[in-house]
């Protein structure tokens, strides 16, 4: 199967109150651990992108493996640039092949986003590509670009419809607090996201999808072995999976997971390790890390996305 763009995938979401998940991809072993879980549960997905995951492993070399994984799979795979920064980085992924960009306008003057926003729309639509769009400012790290907690805002919905009507946009990422990274909350503080702001969005946005970044979990089982090495790992707090489930059977059509796959990955290979102190054939223990991805994905469209057989 060649891969697609988001239309479809959010249409049937929006309509049967689930979510597809998007994870971030790095490397093979990754792509590898987020497929094997969509086609044992026959499940569509996006895999994306962030400039610096394009600049580590290459464009050329992310997108074969992508198209690889359609292909192997069968699956509806879109392939979807992560916070694009600006409107080249969005037309060389276009022009290469994506399927999907975000262009994270969220950081600029209101007018300044819808510009550039629309900008990237008027390019990509006439190539067949979606375009993801943000309103609002996240907490967190995201590409080298951090934002404190106090500085985040959550969306605005008196903006939402003039700004997906002026852009063109087809999703809209909003900010209700998530955050990215794995300390979304302070110790102590009780996880809460804005459900009355989703609640006006999708008031003023009848059908529309809408987007959650930050929204890992940070499961403990992974945390406790990343942790056992010593470090803040067990002040790490993410969003109840509870409340992803909500959002899911609200309008948030797409669920954007990167940091749940990294504690995975990484509490995987260092077990491996610990384990078995004198292997040093990286297929050993890098394939346990792709497996704990695998044991996180079906975890996530089980219980969170409620994707499993909407392939
Ligand atoms: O939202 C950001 C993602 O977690 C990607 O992070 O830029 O370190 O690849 P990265
Ligand atoms: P997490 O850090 O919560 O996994 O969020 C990832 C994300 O939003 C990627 O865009
Ligand atoms: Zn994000």
């Amino acid at each position: 199967m060649l891969l697609v763009n988001t239309k479809e995938m959010f249409k049937k979401a929006y309509e049967g109150g689930y979510a597809i998940g998007a994870f971030n991809i790095n490397n093979m072993e990754i792509i590898h651990g987020i497929v094997a879980a969509c086609k044992e549960l026959n499940s569509p997905v996006i895999l994306q992108v962030s400039g610096s995951a394009r600049k580590y492993a290459h464009h050329g070399y992310l997108l074969h493996m992508v198209q690889a994984a359609a292909e192997e799979t069968g699956l509806p795979i879109a392939l979807h640039l992560d916070h694009g920064a600006n409107f080249e980085l969005c037309k060389d992924c276009i022009d290469g092949g994506f399927t999907s960009v975000m262009i994270d306008g969220s950081h600029l003057p209101y007018e300044e986003n819808i510009e550039v926003t629309r900008k990237v729309v008027e390019y990509a639509h006439a190539r067949g590509v979606t375009v993801e769009g943000e309103l609002g400012q996240l907490a967190g790290v995201e590409d080298e670009v951090s934002v404190e907690a106090d500085k985040a805002n959550y969306t605005d919905p008196d903006q939402v419809q003039d700004f997906v009507t002026r852009t063109g946009v087809d999703s809209l990422a909003i900010a209700i607090g998530t955050s990215h990274g794995a300390f979304k909350f302070k110790p102590g503080q009780k996880p809460q996201l804005r459900f009355d702001i989703l609640q006006e969005v999708m008031d003023r946005l009848p059908g529309f999808p809408i987007v959650l970044h930050g929204a890992s979990s940070v499961m403990p089982e992974y945390v406790s072995i990343v942790n056992e090495n010593g470090g803040q790992m067990a002040n790490a707090i993410g969003i109840p999976e509870d409340m992803l489930r909500k959002a899911a059977s609200m309008a948030v059509c797409k669920i954007n997971v990167d940091s749940d796959l990294r504690l995975a990955l990484t509490a995987g290979v260092r077990r491996h390790l610990a384990e078995n102190p004198t292997h040093f054939d990286p297929r050993q223990y890098l394939a346990d890390g792709r497996d704990c991805i695998t044991a996180v994905v079906k975890h996530k469209i089980q219980n969170v996305l409620g994707s499993a057989d909407k392939a």
